[in-house]
């Protein structure tokens, strides 16, 4: 394959839902010549509660379905389907592929003094294990904390995060990570970024918020600058959103959540490939 037609070519970024806008906009951020095809999966939406061979399936099927729009890199825009499919993913397309759990772990260990790290997440996210696989490859001597927070997505897809709900909510699923001290946070769900001033209000501004979209838009750069595979064209890049039902990726949250880039959702029904 001839380099420059590959990196000419779209990411492909996908989440469940609204979430992994907030890994498209830092990606927008640094990358303004890029074009992003991105798939939010709002037909299947919650990831976070169901069984990881049921979100594999689903990741893996949307996979083949950004494949067909030729795109030279899968962004793995969710923590669920990071968690659950990534290692399949390698081995079953020859582009390159990113998740968000190393870019996040890595923002986190560079970020804590006090060796305690606390990790917000969806149920299969946190019950697979995944951050805790990736720090033990790390061989780094730092106490990772887990907690599931089931509610927190449904705040983010209805648009709230100020509510005095949403302040309780995080005052019970931050709790345990208080009692343990930790110095830092690692936000390990695309849609809690949208949190992070409740969580920020709740765990106290001493405490380091550790958003894995951020830490994988940085991935991504770094990915294409080393591979030679940043866009040649200086034309600014053109975004296509595409979601699996009209409900839950309104025009509206998505602008509110990506800003003006937000045009319009194609609407894919999930019976196509
Ligand atoms: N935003 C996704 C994640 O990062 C999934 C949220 C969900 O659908 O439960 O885990």
């Amino acid at each position: 394959m001839v380099v420059t037609e590959t990196a000419s070519r779209p990411l492909g970024m996908f989440d469940s839902g609204v979430g992994g806008l907030t890994v498209a906009r830092a990606v927008i951020d640094l990358l303004p010549h890029e074009d992003l095809v991105y798939f939010g999966d709002s037909a299947r939406l919650p990831y976070g509660p169901r069984e990881e061979a049921e979100v594999r399936k689903f990741a893996l099927e949307i996979m083949d379905a950004l494949m067909q729009e030729r795109v030279k890199m899968l962004v793995v825009a969710c923590n669920a389907a990071s968690s659950t499919a990534l290692d399949e993913a390698e081995e079953r397309y020859d582009v390159e592929i990113v998740g968000v759990i190393e870019p996040g772990l890595r923002a986190a260990l560079a970020a804590t003094r006090n060796r305690r790290i606390g990790l917000l997440g969806t149920e299969v996210t946190v019950g697979s294990g995944s951050y805790n696989r990736a720090l033990e490859a790390t061989r780094t001597n730092v106490a990772l904390h887990s907690v599931a927070c089931p509610r927190f997505v449904e705040f983010v897809e209805r648009g709230d995060t100020t509510s005095a709900e949403v302040i309780e909510a995080a005052q019970t699923y931050l709790a345990p990570l208080k009692a343990k001290g930790v110095d830092t946070v690692i936000l390990a769900c695309t849609h809690y970024p949208l949190l992070a001033g409740v969580i920020d209000y709740v765990m106290g501004e001493e405490v380091v918020l550790i958003s894995s979209a951020e830490a994988t838009a940085h991935e991504v750069y770094r990915r294409l600058m080393d591979r030679r595979l940043l866009n040649p064209s200086n034309r600014p890049g053109r975004h296509r959103f595409i979601a699996s039902s009209e409900r839950g990726i309104s025009s509206e949250l998505g602008r509110r959540f990506l800003g003006p880039e937000f045009n319009e959702v194609e609407h894919r029904p999930w019976d196509r490939p």
